[in-house]
This record gives structure tokens, C-alpha cells and sequence, in this order.
């Protein structure tokens, strides 16, 4: 018997990301010189008092399942960052962590979106938010922009775009990949 995916899982793209990082290592193992501007990480190792901390954690019995949405001390820290960071003020039950980015986004998609709800994306975008989009059937439509307006998306492209079924703007800023930032008009 042949066990097939599912459609969902079949029509997602692999990350172009990941295939250029792969590729860049393949390269470096052969001894060429390569340049890896693909996956956004730092090019120095996690600072020593970060592993201290993860090792002293560990060993201090922190290595047991947590509440669903976070340590409540975590949950904590992230209100007060937030407040003196921003001037915003949510109470932790407000807050939920995660796994990193794309969990975070998977999450509030998936709470959100219905199969077949427009979610609309200004390109050029990060590799994953339409195949985020796609993993719940909702459709990515994407709103290209070009570089002689700083690849802002424009209200007369945000508002073509725009159906009955769109529930959602995905916009990044400052965005990754071109570093366009919204001003708040
Ligand atoms: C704009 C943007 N969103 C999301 C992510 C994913 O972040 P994470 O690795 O924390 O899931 C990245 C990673 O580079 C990103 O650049």
C-alpha cells in the first residue's frame, strides 16, 4: 500500500531558504568560499552565559512538561518587556509562547483562518508566510509591490485585492526580505 500525504501537506512549497542553506553548505564542504546569506542567523556561537543558563536550568529539575502557553515567570517577563519596549500593557494571560516565529504565526493562523479565506501578502515576502496560509486551506494572495516605492504596499494594491473573502493582511515590518518599514499613516 502506498501511503500518500495529505493535499494540504502536497501543496505546500519546500522553503527556498532552506534548499540555499543546504546548498551553501554543500558548497563549503567542497572547499568553495560561500557567502550564506540565507537562513536569518547570527554568525557567532550563543553566548556563554545563555548555555550556562540553559545547563543550570536543566540541571536545577527544569526539564519537565510546562503550562501549555509558557512559564508563568516567562509570561511575566514578556508583559514587562513589552510595556517598557513598546508602552503596551497586556496581562500574561494575553501572552503565549512558542517555538520561534513560525509557530507563533502558525498559531494565530490557524485561530483565525477558514479553508477557503483570502489571507493577502505583500511580496517580495518571507519564504513561508503562503505555505503557513496554505496549511490551514486558506489562499495566499499575493499583491506584488516594486522597488520605486520601496516595495511598500500601496492602498490602491491593498485595496484591489481585497474581496468578500479576505480575512487577513500579513505585513511584515521591517520587512524580511527588502527592510521596507510602514510609517503609522
Ligand atoms: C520575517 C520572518 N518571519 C518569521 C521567521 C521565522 O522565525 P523562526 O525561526 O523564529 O520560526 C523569520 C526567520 O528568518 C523571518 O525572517
Amino acid at each position: 500500500m502506498v501511503l500518500s500525504v495529505s493535499k494540504l501537506i502536497q501543496a505546500l512549497e519546500p522553503s527556498a531558504t532552506m534548499a540555499m542553506a543546504a546548498k551553501a553548505k554543500e558548497l563549503k564542504a567542497s572547499g568553495r568560499t560561500v557567502y550564506d546569506l540565507s537562513l536569518g542567523e547570527p554568525d557567532f556561537p550563543t553566548p556563554e552565559h545563555i548555555c550556562q543558563a540553559a545547563i543550570d536550568a536543566m540541571k536545577a529539575g527544569h526539564t519537565h512538561y510546562t503550562v501549555a502557553s509558557g512559564i508563568p515567570e516567562l509570561k511575566r517577563a514578556v508583559v514587562e518587556q513589552y510595556k517598557a519596549r513598546y508602552g503596551l500593557s497586556y496581562p500574561p494571560q494575553h501572552v503565549v509562547i512558542s517555538n520561534g516565529a513560525k509557530h507563533a504565526i502558525h498559531n494565530a493562523l490557524v485561530a483565525v483562518l477558514n479553508p477557503g479565506d483570502e489571507v493577502i501578502i505583500p511580496a517580495p515576502y518571507w519564504v513561508s508566510y503562503s505555505e503557513l496560509v496554505k496549511l490551514t486551506g486558506a489562499v495566499p494572495v499575493i499583491v506584488h509591490t516594486d522597488e520605486s516605492n520601496g516595495f511598500k504596499l500601496t492602498p490602491e494594491a491593498f485595496r484591489a485585492a481585497i474581496t468578500p473573502k479576505t480575512r487577513m493582511l500579513l505585513l511584515c515590518t521591517p520587512s524580511n526580505p527588502t527592510g521596507t518599514m510602514y510609517s503609522r499613516q
